[in-house]
């Protein structure tokens, strides 16, 4: 078979942002990808951390599966396991299993009679209401939004953090954009279309930092809390997205599920990407339980610990860094999972439907650190 022109461009800077990631890669068919466009692929992808692909129309499960697989061919099971059978996590009411798929996940919002062998699902867009300590009014609600919860996509307990994550947009309401509100007192704001998934880069994160800082995150861990998106469900988010307040909601140990002590992840806060050794920032600020320092000492106090990440990660999500993704229908998107992060964002109303597809798989090493 003809090898196809594989092209790699990256994404046009919109005037006001100085975004350094992103590419569109043309000329490859998804479902018949040899090894020498996949290793284009990757070395794209960890070039620019953020690729998007047109028109992958009729795009099939097992295509999305193999091709996320390819980055960790040891992986196989979804990133967050089982985890999300617990009616408690917070993660339980945003996803739907593909029956024949299972490591593809449905998402979106509002009704589909049919899909991919699921038959009559609700989905509902997770909304800052459901996670915000303060709340945007009702009555602005369609007009403005926030940052719903900055992440990487990783269960942080028993499983390592995926390597990469697909989304394919299926079906994509049109026409509204939205202003977002940071809402911490800075002012900054964020024209987005509706429904975007905005990105973040790890590198660029950890480039803004001062040498002192720099210095800090290459040389300390971060300990997540066990069963993480149990023991956050009753915390309250800033208005940023951008971890928790601390105000004593986070369940007890005696509340969540049996803890298996080998099971708790301590990461580098810096993980290394593995085509350019260049460092990323990384840190899911909502699941941070601890911090474990260079001499041995650990920081336990919990507001402590979510203070000093806040103020490591909150210059690189304000708005020249930030990629608002402007999904059209069959866009592929495939991203560095360990060296961005990323945030649902906007409200739909009841009626605009959205059909997504995702899919990540729970690595098969940890993270590699500086
Ligand atoms: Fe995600």
């Amino acid at each position: 078979m003809a090898v196809l022109p594989l092209t790699v461009t990256p994404l046009p800077c919109p005037s006001g942002s100085d975004i350094d990631f992103g590419a569109e890669i043309r000329g490859v068919d998804l479902e018949n990808l040899n090894d020498e466009q996949f290793q284009m692929i990757r070395k794209a992808l960890y070039d620019h951390h953020v690729v998007v692909f047109k028109d992958q129309k009729g795009l099939s499960p097992k295509a999305q599966y193999e091709l996320t697989k390819r980055f960790d061919p040891a992986s196989e099971d979804y990133g967050h396991g089982k985890t999300i059978d617990t009616k408690r996590s917070i993660l339980h009411p945003d996803l739907k299993t593909v029956p024949h798929q299972p490591q593809v996940q449905v998402i979106g919002n509002g009704q589909v009679q049919s899909y991919e062998g699921l038959k009559d699902i609700q989905l509902r867009h997770p909304h800052h209401r459901t996670f915000h300590h303060d709340h945007i009014p009702d009555d602005k609600d369609y007009d403005f939004t926030r940052f719903y919860r900055w992440h990487i996509d990783a269960a942080l307990y028993d499983l390592y953090p995926p390597q990469v994550t697909t989304l394919l947009a299926v079906k994509v309401p049109k026409g509204r954009r939205q202003t977002l509100l940071y809402d911490d007192g800075t002012g900054e704001t964020l024209d987005v279309p509706l429904g975007t998934t905005a990105f973040v880069s790890g590198e660029r994160m950890y480039e803004l930092l001062s040498p002192e800082d720099k210095e800090f995150v290459r040389t300390s861990k971060i300990e997540y809390a066990p069963h993480p998106y149990i023991w956050m469900s009753a915390a309250r988010s800033r208005s940023t997205g951008l971890g928790l307040h601390s105000e004593g909601l986070e369940l007890p140990d005696s509340d969540l599920p049996p803890i298996d002590p080998s099971k708790i992840m301590v990461f580098p806060m810096t993980w290394k990407n593995p085509v350019t050794g260049k460092l990323a920032l990384q840190i899911h600020p909502s699941a941070i339980l601890r911090i474990h320092c260079a001499d041995g000492t650990t920081i336990d106090d919990l507001a402590r610990v979510r203070d000093i990440v806040y103020n490591l990660q909150r210059p690189a999500i304000s708005p020249q860094y930030v990629y608002p993704h402007d999904w059209v229908e069959d866009d592929l998107v495939l991203f560095n999972n360990r060296g961005v992060l990323h945030s649902v964002v906007g409200a739909f109303k009841p009626d605009e439907v959205r059909l997504f597809r995702q899919c990540n798989l729970a690595a098969s090493e940890p993270p590699v650190g500086p």
